[in-house]
């Protein structure tokens, strides 16, 4: 690995623990700002360092993000000018407006006692949270890659965050206990705001005022709101918990249903439910094939190169190929399973495929399938002779166990491999081969 890209995944790796540090942060912010503005507590000792430490942190990520590349519309921004006007209009005002610490110059009596309200631009600090977003991309967990750990994790934070900041509203209005110290004060609003909120409120907090009156039938209002998105929540992510197991096992359903209605063998259903039992086992009932069509032809190459790996390396006939036509070749690849027993196809029928065996035995066998010449294991290939030859299959292939094949069908096969002679010349020779010990 070279320097350059060694020195870019280190600038990627201190990029993700930076964003995490400014989650972290904001989320801190987010509960201390409305704490400090309704019970005003001394800045002081650990809290006054802390304080001026935010300032400075956000500052420096101010300064950044006039450099920090941005996502818009899928493509990657990284035009300097662009990047800086961008910020300027964005962001900029308002990031400036949140890390000034007047917080500190009240304590210090630098700002007179009328401009305290300009102690309001502290909650600005919490627009930091927006920036979450930038967060989770970093730490590559966008919309569609939430696992139900994560989901679970943001459904908490927020309602845990809209909880806080109900307490501390309600607070503001005089709701609750009054004449009792800050944390008893601030205990008993959370009880309510969660209580409230999860549309359980006991009634043994209630409001008094107008004022109170109003906002609690807001918050409960947004309590049934707030109850009815968790509850789905839960019980979508609990149900997609194992989505695909949960499809696979649905078909499965469908297809026993299916069994049953139409009455067929018993013999025959074992099969059916040993050929998906090895589906399942061995490609998670994935269809590759389906979610390789849905991509680009650029991503898609580099996935089925990708995904064919360990084929292509265990197949010595295409480790002779070009980097260049194995991946023609792999992206043309079908897969395919056969059960124990099945015949791939027998002596004498046309020869449309060629085959690769990634796991599992065929066995090479005469037309009354008694006699076996030879068998085939991992990483073997067969069909070659009626596909260059343009002939009928010379034997028969039959599977000996479950077998995972790939193939290709003859067309494309003769049209890739006709650009590239040295390899057209080499499979001729290994068909000659092949030919010779057959006629042996
Ligand atoms: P084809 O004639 O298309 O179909 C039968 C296949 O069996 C044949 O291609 C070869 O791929 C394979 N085959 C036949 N004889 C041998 C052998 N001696 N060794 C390996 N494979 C063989």
């Amino acid at each position: 690995m070279n320097l350059k890209i060694k020195l870019t995944i280190l600038f990627q790796n201190l990029k993700k623990y930076w964003e995490l540090f400014l989650f972290l942060l904001a989320t801190y912010c987010s509960i201390e700002v409305p704490l400090w503005i309704l019970f005003r507590f001394p800045l002081t000792g650990i809290l006054f360092y802390l304080e001026i430490s935010i300032s400075i942190i956000f500052f420096i990520s101010l300064i950044l993000s006039f450099k920090t590349s941005y996502y818009k519309n899928g493509n990657l921004i990284t035009d300097k000018k662009t990047i800086f006007i961008n910020y300027l209009r964005s962001w900029f005002v308002l990031d400036t407006l949140s890390i000034f610490p007047f917080e500190i110059l009240f304590e210090m009596n630098l700002i007179p006692e009328e401009l305290t309200f300009l102690s309001i631009f502290r909650f600005l600090r919490i627009i930091k949270l927006i920036d979450i977003d930038n967060f989770k991309l970093s730490w590559g967990m966008h919309e569609f890659s939430n696992t139900s750990f994560l989901r679970l994790f943001f459904l908490i934070y927020w309602i845990a965050l809209f909880a806080h900041w109900t307490a501390c509203g309600w607070i503001r209005i005089g709701g609750g206990e009054q004449n009792v110290e800050a944390t008893r004060k601030y205990i008993r609003a959370i009880y309510w705001s969660i209580t409230t909120l999860g549309t359980i409120g006991y009634g043994d907090i209630t409001p008094v005022t107008n004022e109170q009156t109003l906002y609690a039938v807001s918050v409960m209002i947004i309590g049934a709101g707030v109850y009815g998105y968790l509850v789905g929540n839960i019980a979508s992510i609990l149900s997609n918990r194992d989505l695909v197991k949960t499809q696979f096992i649905e078909k499965m359903q469908k297809i026993t249903t299916f069994m049953t209605y139409k009455n067929l063998p018993k013999d025959l259903q074992t099969n059916i439910f040993a050929y998906y039992d090895y589906v399942w086992k061995n490609r998670k009932g994935f269809d590759e094939n389906l979610i390789l069509a849905e991509l680009p032809p650029s991503v898609r190459e580099r996935v089925g190169l990708y995904l064919n790996k360990p084929l292509v390396k265990k197949v010595p006939f295409l480790a002779d190929a070009s980097e260049d036509l194995i991946s023609k070749i792999v992206l043309n690849l079908r897969p395919i399973v056969y059960m124990e027993g099945d015949y791939i196809f027998r002596k004498g029928d046309e020869g449309d495929n060629l085959y690769f065996i990634s796991k599992g035995i065929v066995e090479i066998v005469s037309e009354d399938g008694i006699t076996i010449y030879g068998t085939l294991t991992d990483g073997s290939f067969f069909g070659e002779i009626a596909l260059i030859k343009d002939s009928p299959r010379t034997a028969s292939i039959r599977a000996k166990v479950f077998c995972d094949l790939y193939y290709i069908d003859k067309t494309t096969f003769k049209i890739l491999v006709k650009g590239y002679p040295k390899f057209e010349a080499h499979i001729n020779e290994l068909v000659e081969e092949r030919m010779k010990r057959l006629k042996h």
